[in-house]
C-alpha cells in the first residue's frame, strides 16, 4: 500500500471510530428519557410535527435567561423549569410573592407593582419591597404534568360538578371561579360566560387564570420578567419609575411562545405506580368513603380538543377545578377572580407521590407548601373539607396507613 493512501485509511478510521464514540455516549451529553414506570414521562402520542413543536418547547421549558436573553430585571426565578421541577411540584426555594388583592374589585397595588413581587432583581437596580398597606401571599409552584388534559375539560362538566354538590352531606360545596380574561385570550369553544362577561377559570392555586395560554404569557412576564407581545411591560419597581405605558421589544417570539404552551398542552399525565396493590387498594376505598373524593375527583373526561390524543379522554387527576372554602386556618387575605381568601382550587393529587423526587426528599405540600408531610396536608383541611379531615383521624391506624400508600401511589 501507498504511504498516502495508509495515511488516509488511518484518518479515515480515526474519524469513524471518534464518530461512533460521540454517538453512543450521547446518554451523557443528552439525559435520558425518564422511564414512563416512574411517573411525570413527556408527551401523550403526537404527529411528527407536533413532536418537534413538543420538543421546541421542552428546550424552553427547561432553557434558563439571562438579561441577554430577556430576565428581568424582577424576577423569581430564570425558568419554568426551576420552579416546575420535572413537571412537577415546585420547591419553596421559588417559592413567589403577590400583594394587594384583598377583593373581587382588583388589585390596588398595580402602580406599586403588583400583583407580584419580584424577588430578585438585576445588578444595578433596587430591590423591589410589598409597598405598606398591602396583603400578600406566597406560592409554591403545582405539578404541569397533566394541564392539557385539565384544561380540554369542558366548562359544562364543571359546572355538573359544582351543582351536584348542592345536598353534599358532609358540607361540601365549592363553585367555579369566574374571572374576567385579557384581550390576547380567546376563550375556547362551548366557554360559558357569565351575564357580567366572565369566564370560568381553572389554572392557578385559586383557578384565577382562563387557559396555559394566559398562564404562560403570566409565568413569561411576572415570573421572569420576560415580555412577549401578549405582555409587553416588563414588571418595574415604583420606587424608580412609573408603571411603563409604552409596550417594550418582545423579549420572546410568538412562535418560542407557542412551543411552550403546546410543550405543557401535550404533557402526559401522572401515571400510577402500585395500582394493585391490596394496601393501595384498601387506602383507595377509605378515601371515597371519608368524603376526600368529594373534591379530589378521581374520574374527568375531556371533550373536544384539536390535539387528537387529549380529546373525549378519560383521566385521573383527584380535582373537581373548583374552588372550595378551606376554613381560617388556609386564609391567605389574597383573592382572585370570584375566589375569596380562604378558597383554593383543589390541588390534583396525582404525582404526589413523586414530589419528594422534586422537593429533596422532603414533601412541601398545600398552596405554601407548610405541609411537610400528607398527614399535615389532612390536617390542615378545614372549611368545607373539616368533616373528611375529622373522618381521616377517626379511621383504624391500618386504614390511615393505607390512604397514605394510596396517596403515594399518584
Ligand atoms: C417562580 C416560579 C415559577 C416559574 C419561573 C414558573 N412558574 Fe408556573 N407556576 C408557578 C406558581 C406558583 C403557579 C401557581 C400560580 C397561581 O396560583 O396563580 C404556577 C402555575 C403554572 C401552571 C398552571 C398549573 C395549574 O394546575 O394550575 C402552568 C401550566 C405553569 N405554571 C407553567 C409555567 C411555564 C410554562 C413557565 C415558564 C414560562 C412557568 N410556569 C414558570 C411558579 C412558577
Ligand atoms: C372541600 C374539598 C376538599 C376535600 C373534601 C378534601 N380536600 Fe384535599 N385539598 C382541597 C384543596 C382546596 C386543597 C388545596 C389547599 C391549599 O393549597 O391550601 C387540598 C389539598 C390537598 C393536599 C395537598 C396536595 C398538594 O400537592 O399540595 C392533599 C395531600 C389532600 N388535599 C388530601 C386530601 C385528603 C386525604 C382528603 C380526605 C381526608 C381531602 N384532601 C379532602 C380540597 C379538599
Amino acid at each position: 500500500m501507498k504511504k498516502r493512501n495508509l495515511l488516509i485509511l488511518i484518518l479515515f478510521i480515526l474519524t469513524f471510530s471518534a464518530t461512533i464514540v460521540s454517538i453512543t455516549s450521547c446518554n451523557k451529553i443528552f439525559p435520558e428519557m425518564i422511564n414512563p414506570e416512574n411517573g411525570l414521562c413527556g408527551p401523550i402520542t403526537l404527529t411528527s410535527s407536533q413532536t418537534l413543536l413538543f420538543s421546541a418547547g421542552n428546550d424552553q421549558f427547561f432553557a434558563n435567561r439571562t438579561s441577554a436573553t430577556g430576565l428581568g430585571p424582577y424576577f423569581v426565578a430564570t425558568g419554568c423549569g426551576s420552579c416546575h421541577s420535572s413537571d412537577n411540584r415546585g420547591h419553596p426555594f421559588t417559592i413567589l410573592t403577590r400583594f394587594g388583592q384583598t377583593d373581587s374589585t382588583g388589585n390596588k397595588f398595580l402602580a406599586e407593582g403588583g400583583p407580584q413581587l419580584g424577588t430578585f432583581c438585576l445588578p444595578g437596580y433596587t430591590p423591589e419591597t410589598i409597598p405598606a398597606g398591602a396583603t400578600s401571599t406566597k406560592l409554591i409552584a403545582p405539578i404541569t404534568a397533566g394541564v392539557g388534559f385539565l384544561e380540554a375539560v369542558p366548562d359544562s362538566e364543571i359546572i355538573a360538578m359544582a351543582n351536584a354538590n348542592v345536598n353534599n352531606p358532609n358540607g361540601v360545596r365549592g363553585h367555579p371561579n369566574y374571572n374576567a380574561i385579557p384581550s390576547y385570550v380567546t376563550p375556547l369553544s362551548g366557554a360559558i360566560q357569565r351575564a357580567d362577561g366572565k369566564y370560568i377559570c381553572r389554572f392557578g392555586r385559586k383557578a384565577a387564570v382562563y387557559n396555559l395560554f394566559q398562564q404562560v404569557a403570566l409565568a413569561y412576564n411576572h415570573d421572569m420578567g420576560i415580555t412577549s407581545s401578549y405582555m409587553p411591560y416588563n414588571p418595574f419597581n415604583y420606587q424608580d419609575e412609573a408603571m411603563p405605558t409604552t409596550p417594550a421589544t418582545p423579549e420572546i417570539d410568538n412562535n418560542t411562545f407557542y412551543s411552550v404552551v403546546f410543550y405543557v398542552t401535550a404533557l402526559q399525565t401522572p401515571i400510577q405506580r402500585n395500582a394493585t396493590d391490596a394496601t393501595v387498594i384498601q387506602g383507595q376505598n377509605a378515601f371515597v368513603k371519608i368524603g376526600c373524593a368529594d373534591c379530589h375527583k378521581q374520574n374527568l373526561t375531556t371533550g373536544y380538543s384539536a390535539i387528537q390524543g387529549l380529546a373525549y379522554q378519560t383521566f385521573q387527576p383527584f380535582t373537581d377545578l373548583l374552588v372550595h372554602d378551606m376554613g381560617p386556618g388556609d386564609d391567605d387575605h389574597y383573592t382572585e377572580g370570584d375566589a375569596l381568601t380562604s378558597e383554593w382550587r383543589t390541588t390534583p393529587l396525582w404525582g404526589l407521590g413523586l414530589a419528594p423526587c422534586v422537593q429533596g426528599g422532603d414533601v412541601y405540600l398545600m398552596h405554601d407548601g407548610r405541609a411537610h408531610s400528607i398527614q399535615q396536608a389532612i390536617q390542615m383541611h378545614g372549611g368545607e373539607s373539616a368533616v373528611s379531615a375529622a373522618n381521616f383521624s377517626k379511621l383504624s391506624s391500618a386504614d390511615q396507613t393505607a390512604v397514605i400508600k394510596f396517596l403515594q401511589s399518584l
